[in-house]
């Protein structure tokens, strides 16, 4: 991978991430069925337990934003020249673009391991996102806006698996 992609998918992710909400359905990781998905005190619980990572977080890196995020954290191996302050709003993105919480990719409290491979699937998605806006995207010509771009959120809109098909339940 390129140092401009790098560059280019954290400039992107960090700047979609920077309003955040939380606007996930439910958290598979978190839930044990399909009923308790789409319950909305889960989803409640989901926002509630992402913010409350992300405010632990923030406390936990207090004073040390501006330092690289390699020299905070212990195991970046993407985002290697991000300020690490800008972390915790690119973990929330995910986290809503996805609909999950941090136990999707991470054990709790664990944040440097590799347990769950989800981790490095989101590692794959930011390297297949700046390939897209970077070669794919931008070689398309006429297209309406200057500088088209995609993230997370075009495909997953806050689902693990992106919709394929439109809803069965909606005629166009
Ligand atoms: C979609 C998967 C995904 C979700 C959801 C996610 N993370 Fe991450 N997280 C990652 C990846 C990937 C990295 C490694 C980035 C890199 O290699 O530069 C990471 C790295 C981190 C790190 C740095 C750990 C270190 O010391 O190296 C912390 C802290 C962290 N995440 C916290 C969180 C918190 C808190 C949440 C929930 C609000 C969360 N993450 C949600 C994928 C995710
Ligand atoms: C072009 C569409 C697209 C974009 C953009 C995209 N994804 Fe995905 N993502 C997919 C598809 C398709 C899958 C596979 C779902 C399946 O298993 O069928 C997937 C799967 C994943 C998974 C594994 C989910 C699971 O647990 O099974 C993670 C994690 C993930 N994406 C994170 C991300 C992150 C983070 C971003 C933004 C950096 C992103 N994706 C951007 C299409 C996309």
């Amino acid at each position: 991978m390129t140092r401009s992609i790098v560059l280019l998918a954290a400039c992107c992710m960090t700047a979609l991430g920077a309003g955040f909400t939380w606007q996930g359905k439910g958290d598979p990781a978190a839930t044990s069925g399909p009923a308790l998905m789409q319950d909305t005190t889960k989803h409640d619980d989901a926002g509630a337990v992402v913010e409350r990572e992300l405010a632990k977080l923030r406390g936990s890196i207090a004073g040390r934003e501006k330092q690289p995020a390699t020299e905070v954290f212990k195991n970046i191996q993407l985002f290697k020249s991000m300020e690490a302050g800008r972390l915790p709003g690119m973990m929330g993105f995910w986290s809503g673009a996805l609909g999950v919480t941090c136990k999707h990719c991470h054990v709790i409290d664990q944040w440097e391991k590799e347990d769950r491979s989800e981790k490095q699937i989101a590692r794959d998605m930011v390297q297949m996102v700046g390939e897209i806006n970077t070669h794919l995207l931008k070689n398309i010509k006429n297209l309406d806006s200057p500088e088209p771009k995609i993230g997370c959120w075009t495909c997953h809109r806050g689902k693990v698996i992106p919709e394929f098909f439109p809803p069965r339940d909606k005629k166009n």
